[in-house]
């Protein structure tokens, strides 16, 4: 369902992306880990085409987006939805206008089917009559969840997640895995999941891909992950303060001899 091939992309003199590939089968979840700064928000942000790569290729049901105009894009985006890490809602609107976004701007529905559905995709995300309130007065896991139910009521076919389960308790996390699982079985939904959380990546993955250094270094099941010899990738998913992964950051501050 999605090819991404090659991909590249630097900001000024930095190179994030470098040379990628990734394959994300129809209606599997892919989870991507990697260290903060690697550029998984950079490649969600890709996907949907907020930012525009340096070079390669991203196939979304067999067509480059890549290569085709604004418009184009925005019927394929319409099948995409993104909870964003930091919620990106608009704080001059309530949560009710927030979630019903989209719908109220580019689809043609009543005003009762619309607030239906802002009503069932709060309840879904365990959030039920927040929809006056506005976003400042919402916590940063509430905002996460109201994003969600952004992308829930558009019902699309592909859902990319950055980082679904941060900022929110772990019961809330928990159910919110649990809605990612049940979005793919029920409604056969392809997902890309970023996560930090190595639980939820566990629990929810078809299939786990790390990024260092711009590209893939592993992709496999979560047994194969877990069960991997690969130094870095070990290092990582243990979360280990020593090991093959220094550069960059000082990481042994604290360290008394
Ligand atoms: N619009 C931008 N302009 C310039 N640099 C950017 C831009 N967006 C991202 N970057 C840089 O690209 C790199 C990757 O950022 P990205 O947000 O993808 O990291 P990440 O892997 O999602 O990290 P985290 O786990 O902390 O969310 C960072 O060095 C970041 O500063
Ligand atoms: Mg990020």
């Amino acid at each position: 369902m999605i090819e991404i091939h090659g991909l590249s992309k630097s900001f000024e003199e930095r190179q994030v992306l470098n040379n990628l590939d990734l394959t994300i089968k129809t209606g599997e979840t892919k989870v991507i880990i990697g260290r903060s700064g690697v550029g998984k928000s950079v490649l969600l942000k890709n996907i949907i085409g907020l930012v525009r790569p340096d070079s390669g290729s991203i196939k979304i049901n067999g067509v480059d987006v890549t290569r085709i105009s604004e418009k184009e894009y925005n019927k394929i985006r319409m099948e995409i939805g993104m909870v964003f890490q930091g919620g990106a809602l608009f704080d001059s609107m309530t949560v009710g206008e927030n979630v019903a976004f989209v719908l109220s701007e580019f689809m043609d529905l009543d005003q009762k089917t619309i607030q239906d559905k802002i009503v069932d995709a709060l309840a879904l995300v365990g959030l039920k009559g927040v929809e006056k309130m506005m976003p400042s007065k919402l916590s940063g896991g509430m905002k996460k969840r109201v994003s969600l139910a952004r992308v829930l009521c558009m019902e699309p076919q592909i859902i990319l997640y950055d980082e679904p389960t941060s900022e929110v308790d772990p019961i809330m996390a928990d159910a919110i895995n649990n809605l990612i699982i049940e979005l793919r079985d029920k409604l056969k939904v392809t997902s890309i999941v970023v996560t930090h959380d190595m639980n939820a990546a566990y629990k929810v993955a078809d299939s786990i891909a790390m990024f260092y250094h711009g590209h893939v270094i592993a992709d496999g099941t979560p047994d194969q992950i877990r069960n991997t010899t690969h130094p870095v990738v070990r290092q990582f998913i243990h979360g280990l303060a020593y090991g093959p992964i220094t550069e960059d950051e000082n990481l042994v501050f604290g360290h008394v001899k």
